[in-house]
């Protein structure tokens, strides 16, 4: 972007590509940092005289316009945090769209209705792709990436269009890309990950890349019980993954041959139902050795002697990449292992990155400061790509 800057942009217009993607209850925006993280490109393209036209994605509607998923909301919260007002259009690349385009004047900004209400964004089908991004294409001189959280996906937005316009990526994406090259290149050890969320499946890539990498892997979270089941213990009725449990010894044994130290909860906290995160009413969970979960109970968060363990096994990391929460967090007695893990981060002396999605969420909404962290990404499958090592189609059509 620097470069684009530096020809100069004044009158043009630049379409950025981002991810305000934000958790919603209702119309309300729970977390906002993914807002605040394009804020930078944004201001820069505005203050440097450009006609900045803000495209993204939100939740994951069938391909059609659906209320429930709208982006208006996200562009209120973006007019307010940049001080100025942004324009919306009601549709993508309809009439409003262009309307809202025509309209605006040079350092101006305007939103369009979300990318996913057109079939074209999501589409497998390459011509129907590319004729959306044709469409999308004919609103902008200048295309600007800076969506990192979804350069994972090969949608027209992500993929094609850069290809139809000059195109250069913005500030949050050098940055993300900066950071997960240090914990994928010369990584500063000991290096230590902790990985948690619901699904192993989700995690078996990063898994079997970090086995080869890191010095030091935590497991928590729903996908634990996998692992607490393939180790010979009976889980309860918590979350499992039978299909996983051969992919995971291979996993455990790999882990030893190659010298990781590969840890799992000592001892967690169940209940016969899980939490109504509605209401938030007292769960009153009780905790037991992980290898003795009564076969009518489920494990919703690790318990304490498993966080101090992984405290301690984070105490002395130089480099520390954490993805998943630890439990149900979004309940006040489920949250404790997520919170020791987040404050484990911020007493570290290493080099701390919050891989994105829910973990990001939850250090905010859990009232850690962000900047104790050494970076949050706005990223969850995207980082988790990135670290497998695959080539992610948003970066690949800026490098183009
Ligand atoms: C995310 O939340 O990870 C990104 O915004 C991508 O969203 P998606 O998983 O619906 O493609």
């Amino acid at each position: 972007i620097d470069e684009l800057l530096a020809a100069g942009v004044s009158g043009k217009r630049v379409f950025v590509r981002a991810d305000l993607n934000v958790p919603l209850d209702g119309a309300t925006i729970t977390d906002d940092g993914r807002i605040r993280a394009v804020l930078p490109t944004i201001k820069a393209l505005a203050e440097a005289g450009a006609k900045v036209v803000v495209a993204s994605h939100l939740g994951r509607p069938k391909g059609a316009p659906d209320p429930a998923f709208s982006l208006l909301p996200a562009a209120e919260r973006l007019g307010e945090l940049l001080g100025a007002p942004v324009a919306f259009a009601q549709d993508t690349v309809g009439p409003a769209a262009h309307d809202a385009v025509d309209g605006l004047q040079p350092g101006q900004v305007a939103v369009i209705e979300n990318l996913r209400f057109n079939p074209g964004e999501t589409s497998k089908d390459d011509a129907e792709r590319d004729a959306f991004a044709d469409r999308l294409a004919a609103l902008a001189d200048v295309y600007v990436g800076d969506g990192f959280g979804a350069v994972h996906r090969q949608h027209a937005s992500v993929y094609d269009l850069p290809k139809k316009l000059p195109h250069y990526a913005g500030h949050l994406i050098s940055t993300e890309v900066g950071v997960l090259k240090k914990l994928t290149e010369d990584v500063e050890r000991p290096y230590v990950v902790a990985l948690g969320g619901a699904k192993v499946s989700d995690k078996l890539a990063v898994i079997d890349e970090l086995l080869g990498k890191a010095d030091r892997l935590l497991i928590g979270g729903g996908m634990a019980y996998t692992f607490l089941k393939a180790k010979g213990h009976e889980v309860g009725i918590s979350l499992l993954q039978e299909d996983q449990i051969p992919a995971v010894k291979e996993y455990m044994e790999r882990a030893e041959k190659n010298g990781v130290e590969l840890v799992l909860p000592v001892d967690v906290l169940v209940s016969p139902e899980f939490p109504d995160l509605k209401t938030k009413a007292p769960a009153n969970p009780t905790t037991v050795a992980a290898d003795a979960i009564p076969a009518d109970q489920e494990g919703l968060d690790i318990g304490p002697k498993t966080r101090k363990l992984y405290a301690s096994k984070l105490a002395d990391a130089a480099t520390v990449f954490w993805n998943g929460p630890m439990g149900v967090f979004e309940h006040p007695d489920y949250a404790e292992g997520t919170k020791a893990v987040a404050q484990a981060l911020v007493e570290s002396k290493g080099f701390t990155v919050v891989g994105g999605g829910d973990s990001a969420a939850a250090v905010r909404t859990l009232g850690f400061d962000e900047n104790a962290f050494g970076h949050i990404s706005t990223g969850g499958g995207a980082s988790l790509e990135y670290l497998e090592g695959k080539t992610l189609p948003g970066l690949a059509a800026l490098e183009d």
